[in-house]
């Protein structure tokens, strides 16, 4: 794939600060006019970089997570940008029962899905889980050492017994807040996609996640600018991926 254009999705400024300050982007105040994603820009090597970190609620003041914001500022950048390819880049849990820690850094694989769009009727059941398609990140996960997993996306941080029990079932195994709704948009636009998830925290931990999350969220979100970087490096040294 040839990569001139590259667009980072981050949905909070706390994941993308350490990314925007390693790629010494700048800021472009009113690039998306008044809606509340942000947008900073600039150049590594041969390619050019649009960050787009998804702001914050004019309403509640906090910065905006979850699938609806998450839809917006693919779009927005997608219409503006026109990217070659679309990294999101973010935090996420797992499970340590799967053998994941603190720290790891997961590459998407197969597909993105939704554990909590219930519409139990044929046809609406499969549209609620999704399965919005990943590039194939094996090549790059091979190379660089990442691990791979399938992300399944939801509105909420905690996991109910209902929301664990899909996870099981459609063999969710990094969870989120936004790739899902991310790879739909870009799917829609035939845009490539995949997720570079840094976790901060286990599901199946003694610690609740809200804990583990503000614990962790500064230490993973340098996890994730080391690793983003590589994988960039990567693609700027004219590996294909
Ligand atoms: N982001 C970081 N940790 C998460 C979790 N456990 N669930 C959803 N989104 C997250």
């Amino acid at each position: 794939m040839n990569v001139s254009k590259l667009c980072l999705l981050v949905a909070m400024p706390a994941e993308a600060k350490p990314l925007i300050q390693h790629f010494n982007l700048v800021q472009q105040d009113g690039y998306f006019g008044k809606l509340p994603p942000l947008a900073y820009t600039g150049h590594y090597r041969n390619i050019e970089i649009l960050v787009v970190v998804n702001g914050q609620d004019p309403q509640h003041h906090v910065d905006l997570v979850g699938t609806q914001p998450a839809t917006l500022a693919a779009q927005v950048a997608i219409e503006r940008f026109n990217p070659d390819l679309i990294i999101n880049a973010g935090t996420a849990g797992a499970f340590a029962r799967n053998g994941s820690r603190i720290g790891d850094v997961y590459l998407s694989h197969q597909h993105f899905v939704f554990h909590d769009r219930r519409i139990p009727i044929p046809g609406w059941d499969t549209y609620g889980i999704g399965r919005y398609p990943s590039y194939d990140t094996t090549a790059l996960a091979n190379a660089l050492g990442y691990k791979q997993g399938i992300i399944t996306t939801g509105n909420s941080l905690d996991m109910p017994a209902i929301d664990e029990q899909t996870i099981n079932q459609i063999g969710g195994q990094v969870k989120d807040m936004e790739a899902a709704a991310l790879a739909w948009v870009a799917s829609l636009h035939e845009v490539p996609f995949f997720s570079v998830k840094s976790i901060t925290d286990l599901m199946d931990s003694e610690k609740t996640t809200q804990e583990e999350f503000l614990e962790n969220l500064h230490a993973a979100s340098e996890a994730l600018k080391d690793a983003c970087f590589t994988i960039i490096d990567y693609i700027a040294e004219g590996n294909d991926i």
